[in-house]
């Protein structure tokens, strides 16, 4: 099922959340009281794989209209992936984001581009995203950079081409530094 964040019927919203707070745990009153998770202006769209009411999987898409090496691209990524803890290991966090890569192409983001930890590379691939070698997100903002290069991370990004434009122009996300500062709420997508 799909839905704009902020239009997820709230018997699923609320399990969303739970999931979310299960795999990271939210600091801080405001962040545990916060019913949307994601910022507006990045048009969060939320996937969710429901069995019988239970939601077994979830995550969101977000995007934003990026400049790199001197073309514009609107961007999707993906965010908060995360399947229930008694179900994982089943093939449904593939299944979900092998469908948001394929929701992305339809709905023509010229590419999809985000980080994961490392040993989480091979789980992407497997539901059809790439590699990007060397590439660096800086998320945050122009004033507040926060890199998926700083100390104590270690990050890969992963990336899908969609478009004719991003597809020729490919070469120029690899062993680069992307500028994709999607803000203060999602600093690293
Ligand atoms: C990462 C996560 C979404 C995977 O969901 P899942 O439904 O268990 O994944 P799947 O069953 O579809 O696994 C598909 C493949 O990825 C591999 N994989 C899954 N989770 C992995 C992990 N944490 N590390 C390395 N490989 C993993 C599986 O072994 C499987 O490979 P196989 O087909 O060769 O056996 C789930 O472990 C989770 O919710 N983790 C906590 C939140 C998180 O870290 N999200 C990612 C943010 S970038």
């Amino acid at each position: 099922m799909a839905f704009p964040e902020a239009a997820t019927p709230p018997e699923l919203r609320a399990q969303v959340l739970a999931l979310q707070h299960q795999a990271w745990p939210p600091t801080g009153a405001a962040a545990s009281s916060r019913t949307l998770t994601h910022d507006p202006a990045l048009r969060p769209r939320s996937m969710l794989l429901v069995e019988g009411g239970r939601v077994l999987a979830a995550l969101d898409i977000l995007s934003k209209e990026i400049v790199h090496a001197g073309w514009r691209y609107r961007a999707g990524g993906l965010s908060t992936v995360v399947t229930r803890r008694e179900a994982r290991g089943r093939g449904h966090g593939r299944r979900l984001v092998a469908a948001a890569r394929q929701a992305m192409a339809a709905e023509h983001l010229d590419l999809g581009l985000f980080t994961c930890d490392r040993p989480l590379q091979g789980f992407y691939e497997g539901a059809g995203w790439q590699l990007l070698p060397g590439a660096v997100l800086i998320g945050g903002t122009r004033w507040c950079p926060f890199p998926s290069d700083q100390p104590g991370f270690d990050k890969v990004t992963m990336a899908a081409f969609f478009s004719a434009e991003a597809q020729r122009q490919q070469s120029s996300f690899q062993h680069s530094r992307i500028e994709l500062h999607p803000g203060a709420i999602d600093r690293l997508w």
